[in-house]
């Protein structure tokens, strides 16, 4: 039996890809497709593709054309796929001429003539654009702009900041076409959210936002009540909306391929999380200003709670909390869990620095990131023996917003399709400690 084998991303299916398909299928009796994984899309940079990985593969397997389908992972897999499917020949588009005649030393390589006019990136460019409207003008929104430019589907719109004159000079600087003087003539401009006005302000925009029918991207910190944010989601659900929480880390393609390693089991049985991030500032700054929700657990805890929430899961028994106060806020707090079979940790602090680091303990090794873990862009394996120590090295990058942006319009064209990287229970729970500290349950100054 000949077998050839073929890779692509295959977005947005489409005629030149079923050519190319069948022409492949006909060189030999046994045809396998190789289709690229989201993670490893994002690794090489490909930002803009529109279907996830499930729905790029049921529309080859609709096709009949192929026996097998594998997923493409990693760089240098088509090697190892080769050997060990035993394959006779790689095929693929002339687009690629000459680029994989280094698989010749392990099988026949042709270059099949491609379709004409057409192609997922001419699809992609007719698909209809998301229209975004950003509340808010801080330094975050700022950098929204040029990141949303490296997702496709994307079109910010509008902008909408109580005080007009602010929201002008945004659209000025960034080239928005509408600066909104009612969130009421906000909304009729856009299709979805992006929530970034101060913390304090997140449940009513969100909540105004989903009841006039608008998907939501809301920064961090969400909000401060478990029944708030229940609350948001139930109106979201009602309304087939999506409602999603701007935490940067949960999309970055390290963060992602950390929590498979850890979960599949690379340092055994997980005991211990440890992560802390720190931002100094000035203490004039409206971060640490009790009237507007300041403070380090408010602005920082989100993160911290991430990695806890994912390896450690929802179920904790008891969070205790220590903070060092200043001026009616606290510029540190350290909180420890206890699970039934393990235990957690963070630091956060807006006047107190720390080394910002995650480590996560397991009964065979453990996970070290580096400062700053939740840009995180490289992580280490390490063992008793050190020889099997690891490192994985990804891209991050851009100021790492475009990940989570690229997921937002995902899960607004996609919608049977979508998973959330951060589930509902996870960002319920959130909600859930900050109240918790709020409402000074097992808070303790130092
Ligand atoms: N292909 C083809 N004819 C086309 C488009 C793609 O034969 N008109 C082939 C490619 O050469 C490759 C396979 O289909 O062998 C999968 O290509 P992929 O990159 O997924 O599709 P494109 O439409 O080229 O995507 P993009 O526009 O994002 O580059």
């Amino acid at each position: 039996m000949k077998k050839v084998i073929t890779y692509g991303t295959f977005d947005l299916f489409h005629q030149g890809h079923y050519n190319l398909l069948a022409r492949a299928k006909a060189l030999g009796d046994y045809l396998i497709v190789g289709v690229t994984s989201d993670s490893f899309d994002l690794e090489r940079g490909k930002m803009n593709t529109c279907n996830n990985v499930m729905e790029r593969i049921d529309a080859i397997r609709s096709t009949g054309l192929a026996d097998k389908i594998v997923i493409e992972e990693y760089k240098g897999q088509k090697i190892d796929d080769i050997q060990k499917y035993n394959v006779d020949v790689f095929a693929i588009g002339s687009d690629w001429e000459g680029y994989f005649d280094y698989l010749s030393e392990y099988c026949e390589v042709v270059y099949l003539p491609r379709t004409e006019g057409i192609s997922s990136t001419l699809l992609r460019n007719e698909r209809p654009l998301v229209r975004i409207g950003i509340i808010g003008t801080g330094s975050i929104a700022n950098r929204f702009v040029p990141e949303s430019e490296h997702v496709n589907s994307i079109f910010v719109q509008a902008v909408y900041n109580p005080e007009k004159s602010q929201a002008d000079e945004f659209c000025r600087r960034h080239g928005v076409p509408y600066s909104a003087v009612s969130t009421a003539d906000f909304y009729a401009e856009v299709d979805a959210v992006y929530i970034a006005s101060p913390h304090y302000t997140h449940y009513e925009y969100a909540r105004e936002a989903l009841l006039a029918g608008k998907h939501v991207l809301c920064e961090t910190p969400f909000v401060f009540k478990e029944a708030e944010a229940e609350e948001l989601y139930r109106l979201a659900e009602e309304r087939g909306l999506t409602l999603m929480v701007a935490l940067k880390t949960a999309y970055c393609p390290a963060f992602g391929h950390l929590l498979s390693l850890l979960k599949s089991g690379a340092i055994g049985e997980i005991v211990e999380v440890n992560a802390s991030t720190t931002t100094l500032m000035s203490e004039d700054s409206d971060k640490l200003d009790s009237r507007y929700y300041g403070g380090s657990m408010n602005e920082n805890a989100c993160f911290t709670l991430l990695p806890i929430l994912k390896l450690l899961g929802t179920d904790y028994r008891r969070i205790n909390f220590y903070s060092k106060m200043k001026n009616n806020v606290d510029v540190f707090t350290k909180a420890l869990f206890q699970y039934d079979h393990g235990v957690a940790s963070f630091q956060v602090g807006l006047g107190v620095k720390t080394e910002g680091n995650l480590v996560v303990s397991g009964t065979k090794g453990y996970a070290y990131v580096p400062a700053p873990w939740w840009k995180t862009d490289y992580f280490e394996m390490r063992y008793e023996d050190q020889n099997r120590n690891k490192k994985y090295f990804y891209p991050f990058d851009g100021e790492g917003l475009r990940y989570e942006i690229k997921e937002f319009v995902s899960s607004i064209l996609s919608k049977d399709y979508f998973y959330s990287k951060v589930s509902k229970r996870e960002n319920l729970v959130m909600a859930k400690v900050q109240e918790q500290y709020m409402n000074l349950e097992n808070v303790y100054w130092i």
